[in-house]
C-alpha cells in the first residue's frame, strides 16, 4: 500500500513511552508506527532527525473571539497561532457575539469555524440560566461540550442561580456531555469588587483582592456538590490557587466524574509579576501569590490536576494597558506558546516527556471522548502530529506570533523547545515554521467523533422535571 507520507528518523512520544522510529499517514489517519525498514513505500517523506513527534495537543479552553471581535482574533488566525503552538484540536468558548447559547448561532459559528479553520475543534455551547431549555437543540447542531459561568469575566455573561445550576446539570447529566466551568462565585466577587472601586483602588492588585481564592474553592466545592447529585460530569477550568485543589481531590475522591485543568500562567507567573506588567497580568480567576504556584505544578505532576489548557483569551494591546486595571480587557493569548512554556520544563528535568504529552493530549481526549481517535500516535489514529525541536533555544516575540493579539505576559521569555511541523488529520497546516495556506478550512469539528461513556445521571426521581411530571404523592414515597 502507498501511504501519503512517513516520517523517518523521528523520536516518538506517547503518554507512556518514547522510541525511535517511523510514522507512517494514510488518508488522514496514521497507517503504521515503527522501525524504518518496515515502512511503507510513500508518495512523500520527512526526514525528522533530531525531531520529536508527539501527538498534536488538544487545548480545551481556547476563546476565537468570531462572530463578534474580529479586531482580537477570528477563526482563521486563532487556528493559525494553534498550528504554530503544536495545537491540533481546540475547544472554543461561547463568549462570542452573540453567545452560542442557541442551535441558530451554533449552526452559524460551525459555518464560520468550518471554512477557516487549520486545525480541528469542539465548540462550547452556553449553559446560562435562561438555555437550560436550548441543551438538545445545541447537542442535535453539535457541541463538544457545555460551559457555566460561576462568575462575571469578559462578555459579561449572567452566572446563574444555584437553582438555576442545578437544574441544568439535572438536564445535561443524562445526556453524558462534560460541563466546564469558570469556577469564582460571582456574588463575592461583586462585592468585593464594588468596595474597592469605592475606596479608589485602580491598581493592578486590586484585580488580585477582588477575587481572593476563596471564590474559587466556593465554587468548586458547591459545583462538585452539585455533580455528585446529578452525576453531571464537570470540568473545573483554569485552577488557580492552591486552595481549590482540596475540594477538587475530596469530589475525586468521592467518586464525582471532575476533571481539572490549570494553565502555564497560574505556574510561571505570580503577584510578583504585577508591578512589571500592570494591565496585560489581568485576567481571570487572576495569577495569584507567588505560594500557589508549586502546589499547581505538584498537582499537576501528581495528576490531581488532569491537563494544561492555556485559556487562550485575545485583546487589543490597546484594551490591556489602560491605566485604572477595571477598564482593561482580561485574559491573553495562550495557545501559541503552552507547549514551549511547558516544554522548558521538561528540557530542565522536571517532569517527563511522557508527563506533558498525557496533560496536553491524552487526558483532554480521555476526558471529552475523543481517545483513541486523537491524543495517540498508533495505528488507525487521525494523523495530527506534532513535530518538535527540543532543544531549540529561543525568545517569545509578542510581534511575532500569529494571533492577532500581539500582547502577552510572556514577551521575552526564554524557552526551550520549538514546534517546527504541525499535521492535523494528515496534512500540514504548519511546516518549517510557515503557514500552509492550503489547509485553511481543513479543520473540523470533532463532536461527530465523539463518544462519551454510558451516561450516569443520579437522584432522577428529585430532578425538577421529574417532580412536575410525577403525581402529587411520588415525592413523599
Ligand atoms: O481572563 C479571562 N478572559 N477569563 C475568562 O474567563 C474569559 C476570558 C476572555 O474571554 O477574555
Ligand atoms: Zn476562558
Amino acid at each position: 500500500m502507498l501511504a501519503d507520507l512517513v516520517i523517518h528518523n523521528a523520536t516518538v512520544v506517547t503518554g507512556d513511552t518514547t522510541f525511535a522510529g517511523s510514522v507512517a499517514v494514510k488518508d488522514g489517519k496514521i497507517l503504521a508506527v515503527g522501525a524504518k525498514d518496515i515502512m511503507p513505500e510513500a508518495s512523500e517523506t520527512l526526514d525528522a532527525t533530531g525531531l520529536h513527534l508527539l501527538p498534536g495537543a488538544i487545548d480545551v479552553h481556547v476563546h476565537f473571539r468570531d462572530p463578534g471581535y474580529p479586531h482580537k482574533e477570528d477563526w482563521a488566525s486563532g487556528t493559525a497561532a494553534a498550528a504554530f503552538g503544536g495545537v491540533t484540536t481546540v475547544f472554543e468558548m461561547p463568549n462570542t457575539i452573540p453567545p452560542t447559547a442557541n442551535a441558530k448561532i451554533l449552526a452559524e459559528k460551525h459555518a464560520i469555524a468550518s471554512s477557516k479553520a487549520y486545525v480541528d475543534y469542539g465548540l462550547y455551547g452556553l449553559l446560562g440560566e435562561d438555555t437550560i431549555d436550548k441543551v438538545d437543540e445545541l447537542i442535535e447542531t453539535g457541541v463538544i461540550g457545555f460551559k457555566l459561568y460561576m462568575g462575571n469575566t469578559f462578555g459579561a455573561i449572567p452566572s446563574p442561580t444555584t437553582g438555576a445550576m442545578l437544574e441544568a446539570f439535572e438536564v445535561v447529566a443524562p445526556t453524558g456531555k462534560r460541563i466546564s466551568l469558570h469556577a469564582e462565585t460571582n456574588s463575592i466577587m461583586e462585592r468585593r469588587q464594588s468596595a474597592l472601586t469605592k475606596a479608589g483602588r485602580i491598581d493592578p492588585l486590586a484585580h488580585l483582592a477582588a477575587r481572593p481564592a476563596v471564590v474559587a474553592i466556593e465554587a468548586v466545592s458547591r459545583a462538585a456538590v452539585l455533580a455528585e447529585w446529578t452525576g453531571a460530569r464537570i470540568h473545573i477550568l483554569h485552577i488557580s490557587s492552591a486552595a481549590e485543589l482540596r475540594p477538587l481531590a475530596e469530589a475525586k475522591a468521592r467518586g464525582v466524574d471532575i476533571t481539572g485543568e490549570t494553565c502555564p500562567h497560574y505556574i510561571f507567573l505570580s503577584a510578583d509579576d504585577y508591578a512589571r506588567l500592570g494591565g496585560i497580568i489581568r485576567v481571570n480567576p487572576p495569577v495569584r501569590e507567588r505560594e500557589n504556584q508549586l502546589p499547581i505544578w505538584n498537582a499537576l505532576t501528581s495528576g490531581l490536576i488532569d491537563m494544561i489548557a492555556t485559556d487562550h483569551a485575545p485583546h487589543a494591546p490597546e484594551e490591556k494597558t489602560r491605566n485604572d486595571i477595571w477598564m482593561v480587557d482580561c485574559g491573553f493569548p495562550g495557545v501559541e506558546t503552552q507547549r514551549p512554556i511547558m516544554l522548558t520544563e521538561v528540557a530542565a528535568g522536571h517532569a517527563s516527556i511522557c508527563d506533558y504529552v498525557r496533560w496536553s493530549a491524552v487526558n483532554p481526549a480521555k476526558a471529552w471522548g475523543l481517545w483513541p481517535r486523537k491524543g495517540v500516535i498508533e495505528p488507525g489514529a487521525d494523523a495530527d502530529i506534532s513535530l518538535i525541536d527540543l532543544g531549540h533555544r529561543w525568545r517569545i516575540d509578542d510581534a511575532k506570533l500569529q494571533s492577532r493579539s500581539k500582547i502577552t505576559p510572556w514577551h521575552g521569555r526564554e524557552v526551550c523547545g520549538l514546534p517546527i511541523h504541525t499535521i492535523v488529520r494528515g496534512k500540514f497546516a504548519m511546516r518549517d515554521r510557515e503557514l500552509v495556506a492550503a489547509t485553511q478550512g481543513w479543520g473540523r469539528s470533532v463532536h461527530s467523533i465523539q463518544q462519551m461513556p454510558p451516561p450516569q445521571p443520579k437522584n432522577l426521581d428529585q430532578t425538577t422535571a421529574f417532580i412536575l411530571k410525577a403525581p402529587k404523592d411520588a415525592a413523599l414515597r
